[in-house]
């Protein structure tokens, strides 16, 4: 097992608030499996990112723990939680800029960075980097080593940020969000590209996307996050035959997708989620449910197994316990 988080929590504290963005989450991911972290705007997927990177803000506050390879990251040293990034863990997201240093040349920044990680001489290096911009597809990658990320369009800049990211041949990538400012070739191309590279480097990736689309293709499991919270765990393929949270069905039912069957969902979902300052009482998804009873409102339901998966809502837990 590569990575287990336990019962993490992050808050943030400022005047006199603190919001929750990260709520006793648990989730698993095994060596060379995609696990697809989906949920709308705000509902603390990049907070979940930062927080197995250790790069959260010193005002967070954590608490649980997250397992890597049975060590817990969580009071490591800046110099021991330096060796994990990188070397074993790589982030991609959303910001190719943010990523990348505008004053060196591309080329410099990858070369150096294969010497370091792959321990091989300069000119293969090079060699390697060129085939790594190769397979993200950069045109005239040899020429366009030479280039500064200045001389690039967002779209390659995103390229070449996962190019050197997967240039330190992570054994986890946490990819945020890693295709949302290409476009929809480019995003399947890239998908295709950590699919190859997951088996070539028995790499094991996270990765956050709005896009059911590209969770349902491309992941071996699926976490659904709302408010903090994940509210169903399970297989891709069995969540979108059959979700069982009223807001997997809507999150469904509002996307095309190619395994639900329209008919079979008819909730979409409605109103925009709550502010994390004035959190919902019992289920926090209870006011914008369809389905919500008067225990919602009183009681939050557990995340608990159900036919394989895992979901936090009464009216599953109760219709299987029926059943029984
Ligand atoms: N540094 C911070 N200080 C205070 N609150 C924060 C901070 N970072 C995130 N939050 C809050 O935590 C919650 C979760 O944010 P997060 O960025 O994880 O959402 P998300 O699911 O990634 O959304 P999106 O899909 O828009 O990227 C939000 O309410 C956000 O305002
Ligand atoms: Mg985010």
């Amino acid at each position: 097992m590569s990575l287990k988080v336990e019962n993490l929590s992050v808050s943030f504290s400022s005047g006199g608030h603190t919001v929750t963005a990260v709520d006793h989450i648990s989730f698993e991911i095994p060596d060379k499996t995609i696990v697809g972290l989906v949920g709308e705007s705000g509902s603390g997927k990049s907070v979940t990112a930062m927080s197995v990177m250790q790069l959260l803000p010193p005002q967070a506050v954590l608490s649980g723990s997250i397992l890597w390879k049975g060590q817990n990251i969580m009071g490591l040293s800046n110099t021991q939680l330096r060796s994990i990034r990188g070397s074993e863990m790589g982030l991609i997201f959303q910001n190719p800029l943010a990523a990348l240093n505008p004053v060196f040349s591309v080329g410099n920044q990858m070369i150096e960075t294969i010497v370091l990680h792959q321990n091989v001489s300069t000119a293969r290096a090079r060699d390697i980097a060129i085939e790594l911009l190769q397979k993200v597809q950069i045109p005239d990658a040899a020429l366009r080593l030479d280039h500064y990320p200045h001389q690039f369009s967002l779209g390659m800049c995103q390229r070449l940020m996962i190019a050197i990211t997967l240039s330190m041949r992570p054994k986890l990538l946490i990819a945020d969000e890693p295709t949302a400012s290409l476009d929809v070739t480019v995003q399947a191309q890239i998908l295709t590209l950590l699919n190859d590279l997951k088996e070539e480097l028995d790499m094991s990736i996270l990765l956050i996307s709005h896009d059911l689309g590209v969770i349902a293709q491309n992941c071996d499991e699926m976490l659904v996050m709302y408010l903090g919270k994940l509210i169903e765990k399970g297989k891709p393929s069995e969540l979108f035959k059959h979700p069982m949270h009223p807001y997997t069905q809507a999150l469904i039912a509002a996307i095309p997708s190619p395994f639900s069957k329209r008919s079979e969902v008819t909730h979409v979902l409605k109103g925009d989620i709550p502010s994390p300052l004035h959190l919902p009482s019992g289920c926090r998804f209870h006011p914008r449910c369809p389905k919500a009873f008067a225990l919602c409102s009183e009681k939050e339901p557990r995340l608990e197994p159900v036919c394989g998966r895992e979901v936090a809502c009464f009216l599953a837990t109760e219709a299987t316990s029926n059943s029984r």
